[in-house]
C-alpha cells in the first residue's frame, strides 16, 4: 500500500491522462482512492475521471491496481478460523434473482461454509437483504464475531455488508449511480471483486447476467466482464468460476420480496420453477467441485439434488433464519409471510406464444407498486410484486393468466397497459429461453 503523504500529485493531471487514453500507474490509482475516501478530492473531479474510464477503459494492470486499492480501503475479513472450505457467490443482479436464498442453504447442507455478505437493491426489486427482511424478525446485522460463529456452527450466515468493508466502493458506487458511470467493465469488476476479496471466501462463483434486465446487454460483454473478474480473483489466490446467464426475462416466476422468499422455499421443497431450479443446481455443482466437496460437477449435482430431496437444505434455511432471529413458522408455512391485500390476475387478450416477458419492464413495474426502491430512502412493501403465469416460449390462450399482480393500492389503467406491453406475443411457436449460456 502506498503511504499517502509520500506522493504529491494533482488529481486534474490524472483526469487528463485518462482523457488522453494513457495508462494510469499503480501509484496514481492508490493516490486517487486514498485521497478520495479521506475527503480530499471533490466528487466533481472523481466524476470526471469515472466518465473518462467509462469512455476510454482501463488496462488489466490498472483494473488490478484499482481492485487492490479499493480492497485495502477498509477492513478485510479473515475466515481462516472456520474449519472447512469457505464459499461465496455473487450475481451481477437481475429481476427475480433469489438465488442466495436457495443456493446458500443447499451448499451448507452439502458441507460448504457459506459466509455471505449481501446488499440491498436499488431499482427493480429488493436485494437479498430486503428479501430476507420480509421474514418477521430476521436480523441482517450481526457483528463480525457472531457472523463467524454462525458460519462455524450451522454452515451459513447471510448478513449486510459492514460499513467498514471496502468503504471506497460505497462512496464510488453512490457517485457512479448518479453520474451515468455504472456500466463499465473495469469499474464493475473492481467493485465486485474488491468486496469478494475483502469478505474472505476461498471459492467464488459468479453469475454474470446479460440482457435487458442486466448491466451487460449482450452475452459477449458479460463474458468479458466474467473473464476480468476471474483474472482479478485468481491473481489473489482465490478459485473463481463464472456462469453467463440470460436476464432478458425474470428468473423464476416471482418478482417481489416475500413472493421470492416463497419461491425459494418452494424450490427447497423440490417444487421450484424449472429455470431457477436448474440455475441453483448447476451453480451449486460448480461450487462443490471447485471446493473439492465433490469429485466433479456430475457428483456435485447429485449431492445438490439429494439435499433438496431429503429436506436437509430446507432445514439449513430454517436454522439460519432461527439463528438470525427470524420466524421459522414463516418458512414452514410460507402463507404466513406478508400477503398483499389485493391479487389481480392479468388475462391474455390473444392466443399465441410468449416471445418475450421483458425483465427490464417487469422489474420497473414491480418497483412502482412497492417491490423495489427508486431512491435509497424509499420503503419497500415486502408483500407486493408480480408472479408470472407465462414465460417465453409458453403457449397462451386468450383468457389465460399472463401474470398475477400482488398489490396494496389500486392499479392504474396505464400501469396495466404497460404490463401488457411487457409481454410480446407471437402467432408462431417460440423456443424456450436457454438460461445458462456459458460457463467459464
Ligand atoms: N454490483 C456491484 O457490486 N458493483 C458494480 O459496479 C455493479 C454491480
Amino acid at each position: 500500500m502506498w503511504r499517502r503523504e509520500a506522493v504529491q500529485m494533482r488529481f486534474v493531471d490524472i483526469i487528463e491522462k485518462k482523457r488522453w487514453k494513457e495508462e494510469l500507474t499503480e501509484k496514481e490509482i492508490y493516490w486517487w482512492i486514498q485521497h478520495y475516501i479521506a475527503g480530499e478530492i471533490p466528487d466533481y473531479q472523481v466524476s470526471a475521471l469515472l466518465m473518462a474510464v467509462v469512455l476510454n477503459g482501463m488496462t488489466v494492470q490498472e483494473t488490478s491496481a484499482l481492485t487492490m486499492a479499493m480492497m485495502e480501503s477498509g477492513e478485510t475479513i479473515d475466515l481462516s478460523c472456520i474449519p472447512g472450505i469457505k464459499v461465496d457467490k455473487h450475481s451481477t443482479g437481475g429481476v427475480g434473482d433469489k438465488t442466495t436464498l436457495a443456493l446458500g442453504p443447499m451448499l451448507a447442507a452439502c458441507g460448504a461454509k457459506v459466509a455471505k455478505m449481501s446488499g440491498r437493491g436499488l431499482g427493480s426489486t429488493g436485494g437479498t437483504l430486503d428479501k430476507l427482511e420480509s421474514i418477521r424478525g430476521f436480523n441482517c446485522y450481526l457483528d463480525k464475531e457472531a457472523f463467524i460463529n454462525q458460519v462455524q456452527d450451522i454452515g451459513i450466515a447471510v448478513i449486510g455488508q459492514t460499513e467498514s468493508l471496502v468503504p471506497a466502493d460505497k462512496k464510488l458506487y453512490a457517485l457512479r449511480d448518479v453520474t451515468g458511470t455504472v456500466a463499465s467493465i473495469p469499474l464493475i469488476a473492481s467493485s465486485i471483486i474488491s468486496k469478494k476479496l475483502a469478505a474472505g471466501a476461498e471459492v467464488i462463483e459468479l453469475d454474470v447476467k446479460y440482457g435487458d434486465g442486466a448491466f451487460m446487454k449482450t452475452a459477449d460483454e458479460a463474458g468479458e466482464l466474467a473473464k476480468m473478474m476471474i483474472y482479478l480473483g485468481e491473481a489473489c489466490g482465490r478459485k473463481v468460476r463464472a456462469m453467463i446467464t440470460d436476464m432478458n426475462e425474470p428468473l423464476g416466476m416471482a418478482i417481489g420480496n416475500a413472493l421470492e422468499v416463497k419461491e425459494a422455499v418452494a424450490t427447497l421443497r423440490g417444487r421450484g420453477p424449472e429455470d431457477f431450479t436448474e440455475l441453483v443446481l448447476t451453480s451449486g455443482a460448480n461450487i462443490l467441485a471447485e471446493a473439492g466437496l465433490a469429485a466433479d460437477r456430475a457428483q456435485g449435482r447429485r449431492k445438490m439434488e439429494s439435499v433438496l430431496a431429503d429436506g436437509s437444505a430446507l432445514e439449513k434455511l430454517k436454522a439460519m433464519v432461527e439463528a438470525q432471529g427470524g420466524d421459522t413458522a414463516q418458512i414452514e408455512n410460507p402463507e404466513l409471510l406478508p400477503e398483499a391485500a389485493l391479487i389481480t390476475p392479468i388475462f391474455s387478450r390473444e392466443d399465441g406464444f410468449v416471445r418475450k416477458a421483458s425483465a427490464l419492464e417487469l422489474g420497473r413495474l414491480a418497483m412502482e407498486i412497492g417491490a423495489g426502491r427508486e431512491t435509497k430512502e424509499a420503503v419497500i412493501r415486502p408483500e407486493t410484486g408480480i408472479v408470472l403465469g407465462k414465460k417465453t416460449g409458453d403457449r397462451v390462450a386468450a383468457g389465460e393468466v399472463l401474470a398475477w399482480v400482488h398489490h396494496s393500492e389500486p392499479l392504474q389503467p396505464a400501469w396495466i397497459e404497460r404490463l401488457y406491453g411487457a409481454f410480446e406475443m407471437s402467432r408462431e411457436e417460440v423456443p424456450k429461453k436457454q438460461l445458462i449460456y456459458r460457463m467459464l
